[in-house]
């Protein structure tokens, strides 16, 4: 191991993205996680934690600039600073680019995919204010911010650029909180924006109002939900009379499409508020509270669309799937390390990837939504 501990500074040459937000490095033969850089960089970069068998670092000096480097526009997002967004620092085209290499790479590496082609698509909007849930943290002096990387220290700030302009409006940045950790805010997509805890709100997607708890999941980008339903649908052409499975299935958004084209749909859902929500807001589908891997299912389907959090469906759920013989499968995903993980799965059970979409749902941010088709062999 050689020495070096936290604060120290090295210069290095910067390569390819990874998983999580940062780049690659390498500091006498050690690997680096430089946030903060760009492929292709020389930066000074400060060791912010050392591990065995690697490092991370931020960048805190530009020796050589890449050509799609930006000036971050929110004064809160440098190293050491809010943890919010990752990619503030490259041009909307660049965060893009970033977001299809880490894809084709988990592809490559985790489903032995080595060619996959993978664009990552813009939403509408021009990647600022599409926030329409945030949760601001209130530090010891009870004023409102958001969390560093990595860390539970919250960096007060009085305004947040991805979030959505009608929460801008809100006092609550301007206001000091005693007696909460944390508050909670929403604009739904035809509502008011608002500081909730604990009531209902009407969201609208796949032309359904959904009555929901402010708790429950819904989609954060205002354009997210509706694109992920259409893309659902195009890959699984669904026929009247076929049956479908809507795993993980939340409030029911790829429900209520599937059911409006005719399919027979069971709803699965561990969440009580998530349940709730479709069963307040959609006729016509079976919802079933349960783990997926619990759910008592019948036998065979024609249709699954999954939706898992970030720790994906794992090995059991998607042999519970393929079990069923379906004619087609889609798969939505926000992370992509464990969609490459689910994917080789389904491939060695005879369901392999047919088309993937990639969406960029998070700008400013390393995250991703991808979308993948699987049929049979
Ligand atoms: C990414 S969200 C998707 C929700 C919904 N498909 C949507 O688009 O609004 C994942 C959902 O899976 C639920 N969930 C997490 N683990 C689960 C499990 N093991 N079985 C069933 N549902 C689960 C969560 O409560 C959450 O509602």
């Amino acid at each position: 191991m050689i020495d070096i501990v936290q604060g120290d500074r090295v210069e290095v040459e910067v390569g390819q993205p990874a998983h999580g937000g940062h780049c690659v490095a390498r500091h006498e033969g050690i690997v680096l996680f430089v946030r903060h850089a760009l492929p292709g960089e020389r930066v000074i970069a400060e060791i912010t934690e050392v591990h065995k068998g690697y490092l991370r670092a931020d960048a805190v000096e530009i020796r050589s600039s890449s050509s799609d480097r930006v000036t971050a526009p929110c004064r809160y997002s440098h190293p050491n600073g809010c943890g919010g967004c990752d990619l503030q620092h490259a041009s909307g085209a660049a965060q893009r680019e970033w977001k299809a290499a880490v894809v084709r790479e988990q592809l490559a590496r985790l489903a032995g995919l080595p060619d996959f082609p993978v664009v990552v698509e813009p939403l509408p909007g021009d990647g600022f204010g599409w926030r329409t849930r945030v949760r601001y943290h209130i530090d010891a002096l009870d004023r409102p911010g958001l969390l560093k990387h990595r860390s539970n220290e919250v960096v007060p700030i009085d305004r947040c650029l991805i979030a959505h302009p009608a929460l801008q409006e809100l006092d609550v940045l301007r206001r000091r909180w005693p007696e909460v950790d944390a508050v909670d805010v929403v604009v739904p997509r035809n509502g008011e924006a608002q500081v909730v805890s604990g009531q209902r709100i009407t969201e609208h997607a796949a032309g359904h109002d959904f009555d929901l708890a402010a708790s429950a999941f819904w989609q954060v980008h205002p354009a997210a939900a509706d694109t992920l339903v259409a893309c659902v649908v195009d890959f699984l052409e669904p026929k009247p009379g076929e049956s479908a499975w809507d795993l993980y299935g939340g409030a029911g958004t790829f429900s209520a499409a599937l059911a409006d084209r005719g399919c027979a749909v069971t709803l699965v859902e561990a969440a009580g508020d998530g349940v709730e929500a479709a069963r307040r807001s959609l006729r016509d589908v079976r919802v079933l509270q349960s783990t997926v891997e619990r759910a008592r299912l019948p036998e065979r389907v024609d249709l699954v669309v999954l939706d898992p959090p970030r720790t994906g469906a794992g090995a059991r759920v998607v042999r519970k799937i393929t079990a069923a013989r379906p004619r087609a499968i889609a798969y939505v995903a926000c992370d992509p390390a464990a969609l490459a993980r689910d994917l080789r799965t389904f491939a060695e059970e005879g369901w392999p990837l047919k088309r993937l979409r990639a969406l960029d749902c998070f700008p400013q941010t390393h995250h991703v939504e991808c979308v993948a088709l699987l049929t049979r062999d």
